[in-house]
């Protein structure tokens, strides 16, 4: 027989996932910040299949909204009248030409290599994977023969007390012809415990028609464990933070402590970098060489180039942190926002879509949005950049080596010109010219000699 080179790969997605208790599709409740179904998506990906089939059923609109980006054939279980029934929607998209892989929707951490194994192995044949569980309660028991061979599956409430005490279990996860599997479906009935239509039947029909059925038994049991409630979610999600961190220990990058790290995306590091507890990276974070993160900073698709510091409970999104700068402890950076190198970003500091040139310091409870710093700038505490007329925003920029005062608004559109010194408390509504001192506030300062503080009235 010709080796086939094509695959098929069914997603069963169509599950209620009433134990969720929840309105959303279970398959849309996030591991580290990705959509279950998405891991799912992602591992069959990496096997170049040549159809994706998912099968979808509960608020199905809105799964396929949520990846409405992606080459996927939907098809819909109207009714969930059983795991057999649902992979029976996908028959007319089977190639005849191909192999069939079937993976479930809920089975976030289901594993590449052995996924690529079971292909492999199914070229002429079927395989099921299967692992071994102290209590098989509830899961289809692997039967097999003499010769080790698969002959049945048998769901647990169709299962005799014999059969009820076999460990190993069906995961789900399956893999045969896709010619053979059209065949089997079209056998399958609901006379059964459940009145379902089992997809595990197919196993006495291989058998039937003479073709081997082996069970691959699988070590790594996240990888075949499947979300039904809350608290599955749970365990998940730290299961995967706890791969991820591992994976960051490996590459030599230190965490104070690895159970308190939450990475929900993609995170790039140069060597040495220090990140301490409690932090979350979302999205696509590069942390270079020699970063250092204090405690429970977020940081969501940012990058922060060597040598700089980000000091405990910043938050960063969409910016960009130059070489050696320091950010922190408690500044935000939101979009648009860019540090050149040597920056400083201290206490209590706004900067929105904000560039900031190499050396400039911005140190405390200032709101700087929407300007242009140039380099070797100082904007004293409390100063704040006026972008916004309740209409339109504007510009502030500040040139090069200005000083700015503390307690200073600038009322944009404005420019401050190079060199130029705004004295502290000032609200300046005009461009200043370069090198000057501009200021404006009460000329004189005024005492009233002999003053009282008010006094308590006595009763
Ligand atoms: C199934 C297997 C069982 C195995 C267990 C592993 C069958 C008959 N039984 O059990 O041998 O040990 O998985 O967890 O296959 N689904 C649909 N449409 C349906 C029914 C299910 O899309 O009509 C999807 C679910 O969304 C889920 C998957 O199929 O992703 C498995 O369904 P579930 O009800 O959890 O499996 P069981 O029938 O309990
Ligand atoms: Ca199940």
């Amino acid at each position: 027989m010709m080796k086939n080179t094509k695959l098929n790969i069914i997603i069963l997605a169509a599950g209620k996932g009433t134990r969720m208790r929840s309105t959303k599709p279970k398959v849309l409740h996030a591991v580290g910040g990705k959509p279950i179904l998405g891991h799912v998506l992602n591992c069959a990906k990496n096997l170049k299949p040549n159809k994706i089939i998912v099968i979808y059923g509960y608020g199905g609109e809105q799964v396929k909204q949520a990846f409405n980006t992606e080459s996927i054939i939907w098809v819909e279980q109207k009714e969930q009248l059983g795991t057999g029934h649902a992979v029976q929607q996908a028959i007319p998209h089977l190639d005849d030409d191909a192999n069939s892989l079937i993976l479930l929707g809920d089975v976030p951490l289901v594993d590449v290599d052995a996924c690529k194994q079971l292909i492999e192995g199914s070229q002429d044949n079927m395989v099921v994977q299967s692992f071994i569980k102290s209590d098989p309660t509830g899961y289809g028991r692997i039967l097999r023969n003499n010769d080790g061979l698969v002959k049945a599956i048998v769901e647990h409430k169709d299962a005799t007390s014999e059969q009820r005490k076999v460990n190993e279990v069906n995961t789900g996860i399956m893999a045969m012809p896709s010619a053979h599997l059209k065949s089997w479906l079209q056998r399958l009935n609901n006379n059964n415990a459940q009145k379902e239509y089992y997809l595990t039947d197919i196993v006495g029909f291989a058998v039937e028609d003479g073709i081997n059925v082996s069970a691959s038994i699988i070590d790594d049991e996240w990888s075949v464990t499947g979300i039904n409630s809350k608290q599955d979610l749970a365990l998940i999600e730290r299961e995967h933070q706890q791969r991820k961190a591992l994976a960051l220990l490996q590459k030599g990058v230190t965490l104070l402590d690895p159970a308190r790290i939450d990475i929900r995306g993609t995170i790039e590091t140069g060597e040495d970098v220090e990140i301490d507890v409690g932090c979350i990276f979302e999205g696509s974070v590069i942390l270079g060489e020699g970063v250092k993160v204090g405690a429970y900073c977020v940081i969501k698709n940012a990058t922060i180039a060597a040598g700089a510091t980000i000091a405990a409970f910043t938050h960063i999104l969409e910016a960009e942190v130059g070489k050696n700068s320091r950010v922190g402890p408690y500044a935000r950076l939101r979009p648009g926002t860019t540090l050149a190198d040597g920056t400083h970003v201290g206490n209590f500091v706004e900067l929105k879509n904000a560039q900031v040139g190499a050396g400039s310091k911005v140190n405390h409870l200032s709101y700087v949005g929407d300007a242009t710093i140039g380099r070797k700038v100082n904007i004293g505490a409390g100063t704040i950049t006026c972008n916004y007329d309740g209409a339109n925003k504007f510009r502030t920029v500040i040139e090069d080596e200005v000083f700015v005062g503390s307690d200073t608004q600038l009322v944009a559109p404005i420019t401050i010109g190079r060199g130029a010194t705004i004295a502290a408390g000032s609200t300046i509504t005009k461009d200043a010219p370069k090198n000057a001192l501009t200021l404006c506030r009460a000329r004189e300062q005024k005492s009233v000699l002999g003053w009282k503080r008010p006094q308590k009235v006595k009763k």
